[in-house]
Order: C-alpha cells, then structure tokens, then sequence
C-alpha cells in the first residue's frame, strides 16, 4: 500500500467515513466558471498554459463540448496536475461484465408495458463498475447520440479508477451512501441525491455503507443542463446554487493502479504506475456535481388540472430540436395538491416520449403497489398507461382536500427514442411477468344521460 492509499483509508474507511463525507467543502452553483486549488499557488494567474505551470505540475485541457460550441454551452476545464493524462500504458480490452451500449439491436422492441423488481443481490466484493447492469436504451454511442439506463448494486469500494468516454453519468443512489473520489475533488451523495460524472472524467465510487444500489442514466449525447423556466421566472425548479461541485482534492499514490475506460461501448484497462486522480488544481465548466432533489422547488396548480410532468424537470439534454430532449431527468418530489375538480393522480396517457421511471423511497401516487424503492417501469412510446385501478377508483372517489404528497420519491428518464432492451433484461427473472393486470378491471362507467 502507498502512502496514499494509506491517507485514503486513514479518512474514509477507518471508522467515521459519513461523518468525513458530510464535512467534505464544496463549489456552489451550475455551470459555473469554478476553479479550485489543494495546494496554495497551484492555479497559474492570468493564462491557462504558462511556459512552467506552478508547483512543476503539468497543465491540460479537459472538454467536454467541440471547442466551437457557442459561449453559452461551451464546456471545458483544466486541470493542473503531477503528471499529463497522456502518461500510461496501451489500454486493453477487458471484460465488459453486464454494460452494455447502444445501439441495442440484441432485442425487438417492446411496445409493452414493463416493470421490474429491484436488482438481485450481487456477489461478495462487486464494486460499482462490475455491479453495473444495463437494462437498455437508445441512439448510437459511437454517434454521441441517445442514452442508456443502467442499474448498481454493489458491495465493495472501487480500488480501480473509471472513465467514460462514451457519455456523462447521471448517478441516483436509492440505497447506501457514496463517495466519488473524482479528478476534481470528492463528491458525498446519499439516497435522494443525484451526482453527475462528466464524459471523460476519472472517478472512483466509494461506499459509505455495507450495500450501495441505484440507478444510472448514460447521456451520449449533450451535456444535462439546468430547463429553462419561461413564464415561470427567474427562480424555482432546481435552483442554481444548490448544485455542489467537488474543491481540488488529489491522490499522490506512485504505485500500480488499475484504469477502466469506457470507449465505443466496450470497456478497456491499463496499469498505470500512478493515480490519474492527481489534479492539485482545476478551473473551468466540465465539472462533476451533486444535487440534493430534496430541494427541488415543485411547481404545480393552485386551480385545477395539473400540469405536465415536465414540469418537474430537473435537468435536460437537448437535442438538435427546440425543446425535444434527448432525455430528462425528472423527480416526483414531495408536493400539495390542491386542484379543484381534478383527478389528482397522473392522468392516463400516451406519451410520444419513452419514459422509465425508478422509485427512490416511498411509493408513488399512481401506483397501489408492485412500483418498488429500487426497481422500476418502462413505458414507451405510445404505450398506454396511467393509474392502476385501485388508485383511479381511490382518487375518483376521494374528497378532494388540500393534500401533502409526501412519502416518496420517484423519478424518470424521459428519453426521445424508444428504449430498446438488453437481452438480459428482457429476459430477466426479477421482470414482472403481470404487470399488464394493473390495469385490468377498470370498469365501464359510460352512460348515456
Ligand atoms: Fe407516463
């Protein structure tokens, strides 16, 4: 063990971690300009690239959009480092364990409706890379287009370092804390919380706790961005400043250290002689970020109806459309309702977006039951869907009283294509085999006067 495997114990893993992850500083704000030193004088003054970078670090760019991009999407970082990215080994073809990317054309598309129970547990010593399994998605990797939705379970620490080069990962722990040990710093994330790994940035999961489970969105194509808000105003729904960026934090660790990269679909491993997690100082936008979705500021009526669902966007990747994503992060967070003369629950519908949803904790208001914390649904598109019976006979019959939703947390992934399944999901043996039933019984009511 190196010296800083031996400093990375000392504060994560002998005792106290949580209470070291909680204390951990942070940047506040999205999309901004951050920049952050571990070191005083690490950060050059007034140029990006000087002839010798202080400290003898070695400078780099990271980006994260063509160099081109207008000003106002335009992502990049750099990052002040012991030693240039460019320093390791050729990267080998090793096991792609049960990751899988786009395109899925393993399956026939399903129009079904499908819901899942929570992942099987995983054997003794999954980290979170191995403990990752896709359950499907869309678009062409290679294209930087579409997205994937992965699931984790894991039970052991990262020691290997991880990389995706393929897209951004959109991290929603559902149970066991998380530390991400990333280039820029450490993120501390628990369940209802989201972090979010840029395309290309080194990081390692950390758990805080015996079992970490959750799920992962995979964004090909642009990066997440904060909707915009229209008539809403200048403020509410995610607010800017609650997202938290990592300050600069780096390994010191000379020594072999095992990197996975994930390129075109296939994952790729080199032995380094040193930690690729050696930033002493970075300033720039391509950052990693936390969110906590408790703080979501849920807009909804205060007359009657209640809006679209895309209302409680969290975060969206457009595409090359106006106003059609390439997919968004949406969360179901506790809120009033207070419509008059309104079914309350999400209206039946058929949505020519693809829609998979996952459950935090709780249950969601459309579902009685089988909708479970860890597991999840998917309706494409045109797929026909709403309440289940028991729900739609409850909420038609019900006095309709202000009301505090208050004891779940749900989310989706609302992607533009049709998400496609991988093999070993469609063939899973925690996929429901009768969800279809939800919705059988819903009783003919129509009279004429
Ligand atoms: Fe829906």
């Amino acid at each position: 063990m190196s010296d800083g495997d031996t400093a990375r114990a000392s504060a994560f893993e002998r005792g106290g971690a949580r209470k070291a992850a909680e204390g951990l500083g942070h940047l506040s704000g999205f999309g901004n300009e951050h920049s952050s030193e571990a070191v005083p004088g690490a950060l050059p003054e007034g140029r990006n690239s000087p002839q010798r970078a202080p400290l003898g670090l070695y400078a780099e760019q990271l980006s994260g959009t063509a160099f081109t991009e207008p000003r106002a999407h335009n992502r990049r970082s750099w990052l002040y480092r012991i030693r240039p990215s460019a320093a390791h080994p050729a990267f080998t073809r090793t096991g792609n364990g049960a990751i899988r990317s786009a395109p899925f054309n393993q399956t026939v598309p399903d129009p079904n409706r499908l819901r899942w129970s929570p992942l099987p547990a995983p054997a003794e010593g999954t980290d979170f890379l191995a403990g990752l399994w896709t359950l499907g998605g869309n678009g062409d990797v290679a294209q930087r287009a579409g997205m994937a939705v992965h699931l984790y379970h894991a039970n052991a620490s990262m020691d290997r370092v991880f990389s995706d080069a393929d897209g951004e990962l959109l991290i929603v722990p559902e149970e066991g804390g998380l530390v991400l040990r990333t280039e820029f710093g450490l993120l501390h994330v628990e369940p209802g919380h989201i972090a979010l790994v840029p395309r290309g940035v080194r990081f390692r999961v950390e758990l805080l706790d015996d079992v970490a489970r959750g799920y992962v969105c995979e964004n090909y194509g642009a990066a997440f961005r904060l909707p915009d808000l229209g008539p809403i105003g200048a403020n509410g729904l995610a607010n800017a400043r609650d997202f938290r960026a990592p300050v600069a934090a780096y390994e010191d660790v000379e020594g072999p250290v095992e990197v996975v990269n994930k390129f075109c679909g296939n994952l790729w491993s080199a032995t380094y002689d040193h930690s690729p997690l050696d930033v002493v100082a970075w300033h720039g936008n391509h950052v990693p970020y936390a969110y906590d979705l408790r703080r979501f500021n849920v807009m909804g009526t205060i007359s009657y109806d209640h809006p679209d669902p895309s209302v409680f966007t969290v975060l969206t990747a457009p595409s090359d459309t106006p106003g059609l994503a390439g997919v968004d992060f949406v969360v179901f967070a506790p809120r009033w309702l207070v419509g008059e003369d309104t079914f309350r629950p999400p209206y039946f519908h058929r949505n020519v977006m693809s829609e998979y949803m996952g459950l935090i904790e709780g249950a969601y208001d459309a579902k009685a039951e089988g909708f479970v914390p860890g597991g999840g649904s998917l309706h494409n598109m045109m797929s026909a869907h709403g309440p289940d019976r028991e729900t739609f006979e409850k909420a038609s019959a019900a006095e309709l009283r202000p009301q505090k939703i208050d004891d779940g947390l749900a989310f989706m992934f609302e992607t533009r294509w049709p998400v496609s399944l991988t093999p070993q999901a469609a063939r899973a043996e925690h996929l429901q085999q009768r969800y279809d039933e939800v919705w059988q019984g819903l009783e003919r009511h129509f009279r004429t006067m």
